[in-house]
């Protein structure tokens, strides 16, 4: 934490994590991650827009950046010598790294969530979620760690070790340094981050929606998650939802991948997160790219959300029976 009489803008995120009491290891992960941001933001500021099977200037096979990010990642945590377990939205399977589980973490990452949005220069970013030892299908509540990195016109970083949310920013010497610690978020907010297509919305959703509006609450959506959840923290209220629709019952946002950290932020800064039947942080993932429903940011409004969708929607999500993989190439 701060010390008196230090001005926050000294405090880098190493610092931040040992004067938290964060364990070496854990420390060491997060700032290994921190560092292969900075290579991945650079990818995406100068690399070419990478269709992935394209050729650059010189004839040399690209990378999708999504592709490219995914290596730059798990490049560095292979060779962390902290990590028992990774899995990636990018892979098919879990990739063990070292069969030692003690005082290892395994990592669960979104290498760059909203891939899509970097050939009309929205903002994206990097969702990672951190479990202490082997196990990577354990309910969210369990996480040691979650964060995201946002590449939007600055370079952010927002972790919490459940200690609070902390939000640091990148600097000219690309160094991370605190911005703002232990953000909270009201209990009702006045805007809406709605995913989805409206017309496939359930009646409960479309009901909830209708509700807002009537309240006047502001549209504030840019279709980039990270972005997105980044507005409901920081600007301290608001919603985001990715609801389920009506021809897709689980929505479109994967657990481990992105449901899981930012659930774990946001209630870190006093918000929920639910899939309008239960708490995200309680879902048993039955395979790695299962996908959930989500309503995330202010208490009261994903608690009127639930409601809505308990009094108006009949059906629980349930896993899918088969899961589709979600191609390596930008979607
Ligand atoms: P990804 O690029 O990792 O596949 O995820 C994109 C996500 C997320 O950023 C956003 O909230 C959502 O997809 C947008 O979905 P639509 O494509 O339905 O707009
Ligand atoms: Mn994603
Ligand atoms: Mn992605």
């Amino acid at each position: 934490m701060a010390e008196p009489g230090k001005t926050k803008f000294q405090i880098d995120l190493r610092r931040h994590l040992r004067e938290t009491g964060v364990n070496d290891n854990l420390t060491h992960l997060i700032c290994e991650i921190a560092e292969a941001s900075k290579y991945i933001i650079n990818s995406i500021r100068t690399g070419d827009l990478g269709v992935a099977g394209t050729s650059n200037l010189y004839g040399e096979q690209q990378l999708a950046l999504d592709v490219l990010a995914d290596r730059i990642l798990r490049k560095r945590l292979d060779h962390s010598q902290v990590v028992a377990n990774m899995m990636s939205e990018e892979m098919d399977e879990i990739i063990p790294i070292s069969p030692d589980c003690d005082g290892k973490y395994s990592v669960a990452f979104d290498p760059l969530d909203g891939s899509s949005l970097v050939d009309v220069n929205l903002a994206v970013g990097t969702i990672i979620s951190i479990f202490e030892g082997c196990d990577l299908l354990l309910p969210g509540r369990h996480q040691a760690a979650a964060m995201y990195i946002l590449y939007g016109p600055r370079t952010t970083l927002v972790y919490s070790v459940g200690d609070g949310v902390h939000e640091f920013g990148m600097n000219n010497l690309m160094e991370y340094t605190l911005l703002r610690e232990s953000i909270t978020i009201e209990s009702k907010g006045n805007l809406y981050s709605p995913g989805g297509q409206r017309n496939l919305y359930t009646p409960g959703v479309e009901a909830f929606v209708s509700n807002l509006e009537e309240r006047g609450v502001k549209l504030r959506y840019s279709g980039g998650f990270v972005p997105d959840i980044n507005q409901v923290l920081l600007k301290g209220n608001g919603i985001f939802f990715y609801p389920h629709l009506q021809n897709q019952p689980n929505g479109k946002l994967r657990l481990l991948f992105e449901l899981n950290p930012m659930a774990f932020l946001i209630e870190q800064a006093g918000g929920a997160a639910s899939n309008g039947y239960q708490r995200i942080l309680d879902l048993q993932a039955e395979q790695i790219h299962d996908r959930a429903p989500v309503f995330i940011g202010c208490k009261e409004d994903v608690a009127l959300a639930e409601e809505f969708i308990r009094t108006l929607d009949n059906a629980q999500p349930q896993p899918e029976a088969k899961k589709t993989r979600k191609r390596a190439s930008a979607s």
